[in-house]
């Protein structure tokens, strides 16, 4: 048993955050909250005074691509399907080579780290050896994730298409290798509907349903995209019609990121099925997909999560991401004429931690009973006149950065300095 005292800061609804000051947060050894409250409990183990820094939930990414980090920053002149093919799948075919893929995979844990995401949902490449190897770097780190070897098998340079079988045998390596007890684990991962045939697409389905394992992918995210998918799968009805076809839409638990043009069947179809949207704005941007309506997920009930996108995302920062989901969701407001409330700082905030966080188990905020994944912010560079903790935790969000964190907890345990290679 440990505990810390800090001033804990937490959203477990996201209608406005939970401040204590100078509050307490006690964990056990399995890495459970266990009390959290204005005094020292009774059964404090050792105590941890962080004085007057902040104490927050750590981040969760619900979308990324590790293979993508080296583009990071790079080739923002090109929407989604050209920059596919002229940007992003030259990259992934370089995983292909092992030393290639330790070179980036480190560095990308290490920033995981570094910006202060403990869970993150992944998409690797179809390389099952260089999976394998970001699997064992997420092991070693201490951070959780779930791990994607992307199936692919047309419409791509053939060093990015692989055989059903194969993608079949390397989900079931990479589960085998994993287990489902750890904090590391496989997702099923279709790239989208326009890289994975028909064969492709029910060797996964029938994988999910043998398996149990869930299953991430990208959904209405450009319009040239949607197109293509009415073209090819022309008796499904909406692209989420697509996935759920083959089983690959909620039958087992499911991320789907963008949906920046569902309509209303889609809608329907995801609430039904509990699929989990993830907001990706920074990548939207980027790519010139479109805006996805947040409000319209949230008012519907559908679970919404946050990714960085990266590489189509610029930034690994959690942060920069909650910052564009309430730019985007204000330019919403603005084209609807005050119609449709934009986010709500605190609302970002809880997308950002316990929305992403729910796909984990119970993580994401401070409710005893969850796994204690949080970060201590030092702000006092930010606190330099007397600020009040809500001034102080939206300063953090809109110009603070990683420097400002100074210790980093994932289900319990403080998580050293992953290696970095130079
Ligand atoms: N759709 C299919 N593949 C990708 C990808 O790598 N990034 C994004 N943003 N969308 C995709
Ligand atoms: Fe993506």
């Amino acid at each position: 048993m440990k505990t810390y005292k800090a001033h804990l800061i937490d959203t477990p609804v996201p209608d406005a955050f939970r401040f204590i000051e100078n509050g307490y947060i006690s964990v056990s050894d399995e890495g459970k909250v266990t009390y959290i409250g204005r005094t020292l409990p009774e059964q404090a183990g050792q105590v941890t005074d962080f004085g007057d820094r902040l104490l927050i939930p750590a981040f969760n990414d619900l979308h990324l691509h590790a293979p993508q980090y080296r583009n990071i920053g790079l080739a923002m002149d090109l929407e989604l399907l050209p920059w596919l093919q002229r940007y992003t799948f030259p990259e992934e075919m370089k995983f292909a080579n092992l030393d290639y893929a330790r070179k980036i995979y480190t560095r990308f844990v290490h920033e995981l780290w570094m910006q202060g995401t403990m869970r993150s949902a992944v998409f690797a490449t179809i390389h099952l050896d260089a999976t394998l190897l970001l699997a064992d770097l997420f092991q070693q780190s201490g951070l959780g994730a779930y791990v994607g070897l992307v199936a692919m098998d047309r419409n791509a340079p053939n060093g990015l298409c692989g055989a059903k079988t194969e993608a079949f045998a390397g989900v079931n390596a990479l589960d085998a290798k994993l287990g489902r007890k750890g904090r590391v684990r496989a997702i099923i991962t279709p790239r989208f509907i326009p890289s994975c045939s028909e064969d492709m697409l029910t060797e996964l389905g029938s994988l999910a349903q043998q398996t149990g394992l869930p299953v991430q992918s990208h959904l209405s995210e450009n319009l040239h995209e949607i197109d293509w998918v009415h073209e090819l799968e022309p008796d499904a009805t909406c692209y989420g019609d697509a996935y759920n076809r083959y089983g690959l839409f909620g039958q087992t638990p499911t991320l789907m990121a963008h949906c920046c043009y569902t309509n209303d069947e889609e809608m329907q179809l995801m609430k039904q099925n509990g699929v989990c949207v993830v907001h990706c704005p920074t990548s939207n941007n980027n790519l010139a997909s479109g805006m996805a309506s947040v409000r319209r997920f949230l008012d519907n009930g559908i679970r919404v999560a946050l990714g960085t996108d990266v590489s189509g995302g610029h930034y690994m920062s959690m942060l920069r991401v909650i910052q564009y989901a309430i730019q985007t969701s204000k330019l919403h407001y603005a084209q609807s004429k005050g119609k449709i409330p934009f986010l709500s700082l605190s609302e970002a905030f809880y997308l950002a931690t316990k929305g992403g966080g729910e796909f984990f188990g119970k993580v994401g905020c401070f409710d005893i009973g969850n796994e204690f994944d949080a970060l201590v912010i030092d702000d006092s560079y930010l606190n330099f006149d007397s600020y009040s903790l809500p001034e102080r935790i939206e300063r953090f969000i809109y110009i603070g950065d990683d420097r400002d964190i100074r210790h980093r907890f994932c289900a319990g345990n403080e998580l050293p300095e992953p290696p970095q290679i130079h």
